[in-house]
């Protein structure tokens, strides 16, 4: 795996195109399971997460093909209902197979995905959603086996609007011969490009504006293409690297509307943002000011995925800012990280006090876990003296040639 070496210090220059959405190649690749056919889907990153998936897909017997960032999924030939253990292993968001596993083979057999770097990850609100759509669910040793007739569907309130399980809930229901209504659903563009997906298929997702959202079962799902958005979160850690290092940096294929209620974080931080449809150019030229209270919620807030690479900018800050991380219990692990370079950082259970600091110094340091690496990376860019990153298996999940971008902008950057 190697390590990320940074001789920080430089100011970033120059444009990138923003990666293809990891967190929409993933419930998209896990949909085309429900496809009696071929989907082509355009934009897939080449990350460990998305090659996992492809190993569950190829396992479940659907062949898969990659040209590029184009996947060729042929899922008409469907010979397995499990997930082995080790693909579980590999990414817990395999979790959300069990919905289109289940919605196409009325069974599905997978090993409990167990918790992960920032949190136990529990999957009651989509165990619950798939009982009142009628599947009948057992778990023990760690195992767990359902069985679901066709769904005649069902009226769902979460009580959290869980991403995952708002997925699982329409992969489960869209060949069903029924009507599924989910209150209080997750609003992230992500569900939207997953409707879109479905939607060219043949099925019938409608993502109201108040997080509701209508599945109309239908009787199968056939072949058609698609594009992933953009990856919201990987366009947050670039603008967080020109706000850390400075510069001036377009981005290119950055869907801008993902992330509208973040800008004014940039902003307050003193960077200077125009923004386009497609595209974001954003220049820093200070160091960055404080931000006095972010607070992580569910979209459209301000992205709990965000949070490290965020993080990382404020480290810097004039002043002190505040984050509070509302939605994962142990997202604060890359602080000790972050604080072997300088950093001064205090965690009060959920809050963290960012005392910014003039200048950090290059470390070893290690990921703890996808976006932490990103944290890690961001601080390096703009430290005093060189960063030596391992643990990189973390980065590899969800940032697609991060330091060949990176030294496309002027950075001193290389992977041993
Ligand atoms: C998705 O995870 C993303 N992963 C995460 O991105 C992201 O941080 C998260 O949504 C929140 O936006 C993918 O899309 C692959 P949740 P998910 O269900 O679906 C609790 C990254 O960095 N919860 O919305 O697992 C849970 O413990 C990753 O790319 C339950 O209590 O998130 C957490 O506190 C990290 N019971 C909160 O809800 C459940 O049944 C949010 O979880 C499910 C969730």
């Amino acid at each position: 795996m190697g390590n990320i070496i940074i001789d920080g210090g430089r100011q970033l220059e120059g444009e990138i195109s923003v990666q293809g959405s990891k967190n929409s190649s993933l419930p998209i690749l896990a949909a085309c399971v429900l496809v009696d056919g071929v989907s082509v889907i355009h934009n897939c990153p080449s990350l460990t997460d998305v090659d996992a998936a492809i190993r569950i897909l190829r396992h479940l017997g659907c062949k898969v093909k990659r040209e590029g960032s184009t996947l060729t999924v042929d899922s008409r030939n469907i010979v397995n209902c499990s997930i082995p253990e080790e693909l579980m292993r590999e990414m817990r968001s395999s979790i959300v197979f069990l919905g289109s596993i289940l919605g196409r083979m009325g069974k599905a057999e997978l090993s409990s995905p167990g918790g992960c770097d920032i949190g136990l990850r529990p999957i009651d609100l989509h165990l619950d959603a798939l009982k009142m759509l009628g599947a009948e669910i057992n778990e023990k040793h760690g195992f767990i086996s359902c069985r679901m007739k066709r769904t005649k569907g069902a009226a769902i309130s979460l009580s959290f609007p869980s991403v995952g399980a708002t997925e699982n809930i329409i992969l489960a229901s869209a060949l069903g011969v029924g009507r599924t209504v989910i209150h209080n659903a997750a609003r992230e563009p992500e569900i939207l490009d997953l409707a879109s997906f479905l939607n060219k298929a043949g099925c019938r997702v409608i993502v109201g504006k108040q997080g509701t959202v209508v599945i109309e079962g239908r009787r199968r799902a056939f072949s058609s293409e698609h594009r992933v958005i953009p990856d919201r979160i990987v366009a947050l850690t670039y603008m967080s690297a020109v706000g850390a290092a400075g510069g001036d940096v377009l981005l290119r294929n950055a869907d801008v509307s993902s992330f509208l209620t973040v800008l004014p974080v940039f902003e307050e931080a003193g960077c200077n943002i125009v923004p386009s449809k497609n595209s974001l150019r954003i220049s820093m030229n200070t160091r960055p000011k404080c931000v006095k209270n972010i607070r992580t919620m569910p979209y459209p807030g301000f992205p709990t995925d965000a949070q490290a690479p965020v993080m990382a900018m404020l480290s810097l800050g004039y002043g002190t800012s505040v984050m509070v991380e509302t939605i994962f219990e142990n997202r604060f692990k890359h602080v000790s990280e972050l604080s072997r370079m300088g950093a001064r950082i205090k965690i009060e259970g959920r809050v963290a006090i960012i005392e910014g600091v003039e200048s950090l110094y290059g470390a070893k340091v290690k990921c703890t876990d996808l976006r932490g690496g990103g944290a890690l990376v961001v601080a390096g860019l703009s430290a005093k003296g060189r960063t030596v990153i391992s643990n990189l298996e973390h980065i590899d999940r969800g940032y697609e040639n991060i330091e060949e971008n990176l030294r496309k902008l002027g950075a001193e950057i290389e992977r041993t």
